[in-house]
């Protein structure tokens, strides 16, 4: 929350700010204006004032008073005050003065539900910016890693058993990850806030509505929890950021028309690599190591921005005739993929907020993020790594999942007609059993209960859409399926996760083409790997290399006695 705000700012009430040792309602601009100049919460503006003033007074006190010297006074302050202004944005956004505003945000952060992550209550135009956020905060988390290792670098986590290393590493702990953190019972929490904290405390479009995912990104990056206008500035930023360059497109022309939208849509983030900042800034030399998050920032915020475009492009090159619907400049990060994908109904809109919100990330170890770090860790760029992610996520037990779910059930509806009953569901898991395949959207690496973003969507679906026959069919899915898997024995999670939901949602919407779904899968998770991979940066993590045995290895070593 910030200066301008009453707990409930998202929606539209008076803004308030603190003056002179009260809350205040602000009105007007020029009132608002005015406080921040007194409170210096403007840099520029009131550096620009108090240097002006200060010359006028010097320059008269000193003077002599006639005519020629008043005009040269005049001009010589005018000159000045003119010279500060325009140099005052680039010499304090360059955190010249950082020490005032840093020492101005500690005054008033706070904790937020006893989370990590903090509401922050200051603004100044630095306050607005992500990346001079994220430039305070990174040096007390070096601080804090160094610290970390110093005192407790031996201390062990668990024991590797041969299981773990044959068996994907699950349960082996081996990976750092700041922005997010998933408990196998309560599911995903960003930076300490789970699911419905987030549908609560992240600024909506509207009174009352979803999350928006420049909300969840600023959250991830910076440990705290946006306020209002700071997501509007972030949205403006990404819109701004959002140009794609013309040999984007023609790369993706080169493929056939219908080959996988993944295919389409990694070949398209692999044609925008050609303008990476951080391949520029290490070809040049001119960067130290510890600056590299700097670079790995501008990309990840680029390819952000791009994202939604490049797969928007996609789908209406597959879907709708290659008829492209530009980018309108009124519309948040997700309502804009949304309206690019040609879908415009608030709900829809709504649903893509929730969706790519939910869909951001899942700390360090699923396919997708894992593959993104280990890139990166080579020193490769954000759009090398997230590329390599967007190849990992194109798997069937991983983000193809959802496109996965939904075929399923077309085809089960296929089979049995609309009005099927439980035992026509039951018999048709044992089919799809007894044929070798998995149920798709149950069960999970980590999990074990029902994904919370499983069920935030079917909140969503109780709200907008109660009466359609496939979120029905998907909530007796969720009665039959489960006491299968456990009748079988050997499933450890035979919970819905969230790909057994999303595909009906946007189904229901219209966004009836399956195949396309995991490119809404790739473009959410861009936030929170990218996420990672500028902390990735700042942390200086090292080039990831786990050591590999053989299975005679494995003989010996198991044979040797204890
Ligand atoms: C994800 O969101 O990445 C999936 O649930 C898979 C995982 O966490 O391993």
């Amino acid at each position: 929350m910030d200066a301008y705000s009453s707990s409930d700012s998202n929606h539209g009430s008076v803004p308030r700010t603190r003056l002179f040792g009260r809350e205040r309602p602000m009105h007007s601009v020029l009132g608002r204006k005015v406080a921040d100049v007194l409170l210096w919460r403007d840099t520029r503006v009131s550096a620009t004032i108090l240097f002006g003033s200060a010359a006028i007074w010097f320059l008269f006190y000193f003077g002599e008073y006639n005519f020629v010297t008043l005009s040269c006074n005049i001009f010589i302050t005018t000159v000045l005050v003119i010279f500060i202004w325009s140099t005052g944005a680039e010499f304090f956004k360059g955190g010249r003065v950082s020490l005032i505003s840093k020492l101005r945000s500690r005054a008033v952060q706070q904790p937020s539900l006893g989370n990590s992550a903090h509401c922050l209550q200051v603004h100044n135009s630095s306050d607005l910016e992500l990346h001079s956020q994220l430039k305070e905060f990174i040096p007390e988390q070096q601080k804090r890693l160094k610290k970390l290792k110093s005192e407790h670098g031996k201390v062990q986590l668990g024991n590797i058993t041969v299981d773990m290393v044959v068996g994907g590493m699950r349960g082996m702990t081996g990976l750092l990850c700041e922005t997010s953190l998933l408990d196998p019972e309560e599911g995903i929490r960003f930076r300490g806030l789970s699911i419905p904290e987030c549908q609560k405390l992240l600024p909506a479009a509207k009174p009352g509505g979803e999350p928006l995912p420049e909300g969840i990104l600023w959250l991830l990056l910076t440990g705290k929890v946006p306020s209002k206008e700071q997501v509007d500035s972030l949205s403006k930023e990404l819109r701004n950021r959002a140009t794609i360059p013309d040999h984007v497109y023609q790369t993706i022309n080169a493929l056939p028309v219908n080959a996988h939208p993944m295919t389409q849509f990694a070949t398209g983030v692999m044609a925008l690599q050609v303008q990476s900042e951080f391949q520029k800034a290490y070809d040049q030399k001119v960067i130290h190591k510890s600056k590299y998050w700097e670079p790995t920032f501008e990309d990840s915020l680029n390819l952000i921005a791009q994202i939604p475009v490049v797969a928007a492009y996609v789908y209406r090159r597959m879907y709708k005739n290659g008829r492209v619907i530009p980018m309108d400049d009124s519309l948040d990060y997700a309502g804009n993929f949304a309206h690019m994908l040609g879908f415009d109904s608030p709900d829809m809109l709504e649903l893509m907020r929730l969706y790519v919100t939910i869909h951001s990330d899942h700390e360090g170890g699923n396919v997708s993020a894992h593959i993104g770090h280990i890139v990166a860790s080579a020193l490769s760029d954000p759009y090398l790594s997230f590329a390599a992610a967007l190849n990992g996520l194109a798997g069937p037990l991983h983000g193809l999942a959802n496109q996965e779910v939904l075929l399923w059930i077309k085809s089960l509806v296929e089979e049995c007609g609309e009005n099927v009953t439980k035992e026509n569901l039951e018999d048709y898991v044992w089919k799809t059993l007894s044929g070798g395949k998995l149920i798709p959207g149950f069960g999970h690496g980590v999990l074990r209960k029902t994904d919370p973003r499983y069920t935030c969507l079917r909140e969503f679906a109780l709200k907008h859409l109660p009466d359609d026959p496939l979120f029905k069919l998907v909530s007796d899915l969720y009665e039959v399926v489960p006491p299968i898997l456990l009748e079988l024995g050997k499933v450890k999670n035979p919970w819905p996760n969230v790909e057994a939901h999303s595909g009906v949602l946007l189904n229901h919407y219209g966004l009836t083409e399956a195949r396309y779904y995991p490119v809404l899968f790739g473009v959410s998770r861009a936030i929170g790997i990218c996420s990672q991979l500028i902390w990735d940066r700042a942390l200086g993590l090292p080039i990831e290399r786990p050591k590999s045995v053989t299975m005679e290895w494995l003989q010996n070593y198991c044979k040797k006695p204890a």
